[in-house]
């Protein structure tokens, strides 16, 4: 295959990756979105066995057998995963890209006139800082994305771990890696690589250890970012165009990404990267038990109110994901809508562990897409409502965010649930949300507090209509 045939099939996987990542940005084209991306990248790995095919046998079988143990795996993870697990998940995989793109660098070290990057026993200048920068991003996306994936996934605390002096040890290490580049840009040492990788293993780590539970997700898709760099920069040593297109493509959506769920939450990325947001309580779901009294109800109390009501609202958070509640949620609101009752969905932009969480289940359970309001479309509306129907949402409900410039999350824009005339809040108990505080709203006199899991609660609640 020439050169500009193979050129050409990358562009055209490029473009599809394009229009993946568009109908990714809607529930109703998703699967589509899904598809080209499936197809873009099918067409990427076949120009490369064509246009380079492996030399011999044993490189044949050594690509088969990662095409099928690597596709293999991805496959039986993606079936087994829970919905709640996926931020884990996606750093887990962030941090192979991270590692891929050390190994490639490092096989462009070794094998330099495989790439084609060296002349006259000396490798080409823009190829070594390629390598570096590379490698650094690769190595820091990779700890990184481990120490995220420990947090999320409850193997280690997410309590923000403040080191002394870590500003000044980070500075220093990203300095030290500067000069390193330099240096090994200079005298092509392998010693030099090797020292850059360390480095780079350590900055990694450290840079994500100080960062709390509830600004995971806004990390992940941070080193997201930064794999798709590291990707691009070996697609440049490698001179391979799909790679520098995807490379960019992530690169570029990670931190567009990250930057809109900073919005969302009124944080400064920068104030994320420097840490010290959410608690333990943030991974075990729910910390803090409150002793003052609430109002409690029952299934059949929520029945009757609903019924007589002539406008509810339903905001779902994590624990509806957590109770996989959104059927028989969606059930609910069916019965309600026979009735006539005007039932509307308010989503957050936060709400749950990911963007676009809440989107997600709710278009799984076949909730028509014209039932579901953003926050700033909806959240004039809940003066008006005859209930507001929390099911496992708490920080995106809580007013502190408006009036308490101490708290965590204040100025977070929230959901005006405390407007309704009636508030009916679903959870197990009385602990606090991701970012570990305590809601006000619970204890208003508007407010029932319906206590148990979500799904069950839900299911006494259509039994009692
Ligand atoms: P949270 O504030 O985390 O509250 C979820 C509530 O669900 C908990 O208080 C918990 O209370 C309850 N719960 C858990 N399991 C349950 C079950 N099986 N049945 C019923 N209730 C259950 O959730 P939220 O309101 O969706 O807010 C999301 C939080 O994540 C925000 O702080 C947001 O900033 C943060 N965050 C989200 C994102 C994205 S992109 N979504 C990104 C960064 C940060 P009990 O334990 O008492 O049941």
């Amino acid at each position: 295959m020439s050169e500009n045939v193979s050129s050409l099939l990358y562009i055209v996987s490029g473009v599809l990756f394009i229009m993946a990542l568009r109908g990714l940005s809607h529930p109703t084209t998703s699967r589509q979105g899904n598809m080209y991306g499936m197809v873009g990248m099918g067409l990427a790995i076949l120009t490369t066995l064509v246009g380079h095919p492996p030399s011999g046998a044993g490189a044949w079988v050594l690509v088969l057998l990662g095409l099928g143990l690597g596709g293999g795996a991805g496959a039986v993870i993606a079936k087994r995963v829970p919905m709640t697990a996926m931020p884990q998940l996606v750093a887990a995989f962030h941090s192979l890209v991270g590692l891929a793109a050390v190994a490639v660098a490092a096989g462009a070290l070794y094998a330099p006139q495989a790439f084609g990057i060296i002349e006259n026993g000396h490798f080409h200048k823009q190829s070594l800082f390629e390598m570096g920068l590379g490698v650094a991003i690769g190595a820091i996306t990779f700890t990184g994305s481990v120490i995220a994936f420990a947090k999320l996934d409850g193997r280690m605390s997410g309590k923000p771990i403040m080191l002394p002096q870590r500003h000044l040890i980070n500075a220093l290490l990203a300095a030290g890696l500067v000069l390193l580049l330099a240096l090994f840009i200079g005298t092509e040492s392998k010693g030099l690589f090797w020292l850059i990788v360390i480095l780079s293993l350590v900055l990694g780590g450290l840079i994500i250890i100080p960062i709390g539970g509830a600004d995971m997700p806004v990390v992940v898709s941070m080193l997201n970012s930064y794999s798709g760099w590291a990707a691009a920069g070996i697609g440049f040593t490698l001179g391979n165009l799909a790679l520098i297109i995807t490379g960019a493509l992530v690169g570029s959506s990670g931190a567009i990404l990250s930057y809109i769920m900073c919005h969302a939450m009124n944080r400064s990325f920068i104030s994320v990267i420097l840490g010290g947001f959410g608690g333990d309580t943030a991974v075990a779901g729910s910390g803090q038990v409150e002793t003052r009294p609430v109002k409690q109800g029952s299934a059949d109390d929520a029945a009757y109110i609903m019924k007589n009501a002539e406008r509810v609202i339903i905001v779902p958070g994590y624990g509806m994901a957590v109770a996989q509640a959104q059927h028989s949620l969606r059930e609910m609101a069916d019965m309600l809508k026979k009735e006539g009752v005007d039932v509307k969905y308010a989503i957050h932009p936060v709400a749950g562990r990911m963007p676009g969480h809440m989107n997600v289940l709710l278009a799984e359970a076949n909730v028509p897409y014209d039932e579901v309001f953003e926050l700033e479309d909806i959240n004039g509306e809940f003066p008006q409502a005859d209930v507001a129907f929390v099911i496992g949402a708490n920080d995106v409900t809580n007013p502190a965010a408006k009036t308490d410039k101490t708290s965590p999350i204040y100025g977070m824009p929230i959901l005006d649930v405390e407007k309704a005339k009636t508030v009916l809040f679903i959870k197990r108990g009385m602990g606090s949300g991701y970012a570990g505080v305590e809601n006000e709203v619970f204890f208003r006199d508007n407010t029932m507090m319906l206590f148990g899991d979500a799904k069950k609660v839900v299911d006494h609640i259509l039994k009692a209509f």
